[in-house]
């Protein structure tokens, strides 16, 4: 099992030192867990993959301490800045044409010529910049599983496969960071997240394009099926079925309610953001009482809702 850390100082220069040596050290974000590695380390990279068992490269997220170290491997555009300025720290991911020569391994991109960038709040920033270099972190969960919003989940996941955990506490967001592209002076949504569409539209005072979600899939954590429970998930159902487990979200329940082998409101009073914090943390607890299919209240799509239903219907999508 992994030695579990917390975040005083010594403990964050014990995380430090590990990364510069190459160890997969995961981390407490704001958004999620990450599963860091050193971003200009292949072999270090490479690692992170193989203890999440992702079966194809996917390009990571380089998080970074400040935006001048960001500019340090990417061209900003002015838009792009502005909403590093407006939104970091915080749950907004960006990316951006990745600069000839930056010293970021070609496994956190994929290959590709960009570089999706991100500043996470909390005491990640200070190792960061302990290290003066980037860190690739994926979410601290075995690829296709639910994200882990707590170093217990990444333990009870990941424990056996990486060497420490810093121990934040539980994760105030609770879902992945929003990830947005300027392209040709288009604003595109890759992947709804921890910061509302709508906020981020309101301020730079144009729509978010959303991609088909059958496109090609420009991020590719957006495959059809992930964040999967072992459970069978039912959304936006009106009644209980016998033996299933409930999702609940706000003061009114469906029928059947009562017959439910087990019940966890994400949000009593129906607010997105408290429902968003809990979202992952319930969907293993309901899957750990051993119901076949967990049935889930519908969530309004506004806000933050928009999110949480992207990761509700992946979780419920074909597993491959
Ligand atoms: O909140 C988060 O974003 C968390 C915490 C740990 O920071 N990280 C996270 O990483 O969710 P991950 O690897 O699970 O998701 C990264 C997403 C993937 O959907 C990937 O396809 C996309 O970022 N991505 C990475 N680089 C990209 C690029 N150059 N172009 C487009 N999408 C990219
Ligand atoms: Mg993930």
């Amino acid at each position: 099992m992994a030695q579990i850390i917390s975040t005083d100082a010594s403990s964050l220069q014990q995380a430090a030192n590990a990364l510069s040596q190459g160890k997969l050290v995961a981390l407490p974000t704001e958004t999620v867990y990450g599963l860091a590695a050193d971003a200009t380390n292949g072999r270090a990279v490479a690692g992170i993959f193989s203890a999440k068992g992702r079966p194809h490269f996917n390009p990571l997220i380089a998080h970074v301490a400040n935006i001048d170290m960001a500019a340090r491997y990417v061209q900003f555009d002015e838009v792009s800045r502005r909403l590093a300025e407006k939104f970091w720290p915080g749950p907004l991911t960006l990316v951006l044409p990745l600069r000839e020569g930056a010293e970021i391994h070609p496994l956190v991109t994929a290959g590709l010529t960009t570089l999706a960038v991100r500043m996470p709040r909390g005491p990640v920033a200070g190792i960061i910049a302990a290290l003066d270099r980037p860190l690739a972190a994926p979410s601290a969960n075995s690829s296709g599983r639910i994200s882990a919003t707590s170093a217990q989940a990444v333990q009870d996941d990941l424990g056996g496969k990486l060497d420490l955990i810093v121990d934040g506490g539980a994760c105030v967001v609770g879902l992945e960071s929003t990830i947005v592209k300027i392209d040709n002076g288009q604003a595109l949504l890759l992947r709804p997240g921890g910061l509302a569409a709508e906020e981020i539209e309101a301020f730079i005072g144009q729509p978010l394009h959303r991609l088909d979600q059958r496109a090609a899939i420009q991020a590719p954590g957006m495959m059809a099926s992930h964040y999967a429970p072992d459970a069978a998930m039912r959304l936006n159902v009106s009644e209980v079925h016998e033996g299933e487990a409930l999702l609940a979200f706000g003061g009114q329940r469906v029928a059947g309610a009562d017959k439910a082998v087990a019940v966890l409101n994400l949000s009593p009073s129906g607010d997105l953001q408290e429902a968003a914090v809990h979202l992952f943390d319930y969907m293993k607890r309901l899957d750990a009482v051993g119901a076949t299919t967990i049935a889930v209240e519908s969530v309004p799509h506004q806000g933050l809702g928009e999110a949480i239903n992207d990761r509700l219907a992946r979780a419920a999508a074909p597993r491959e």
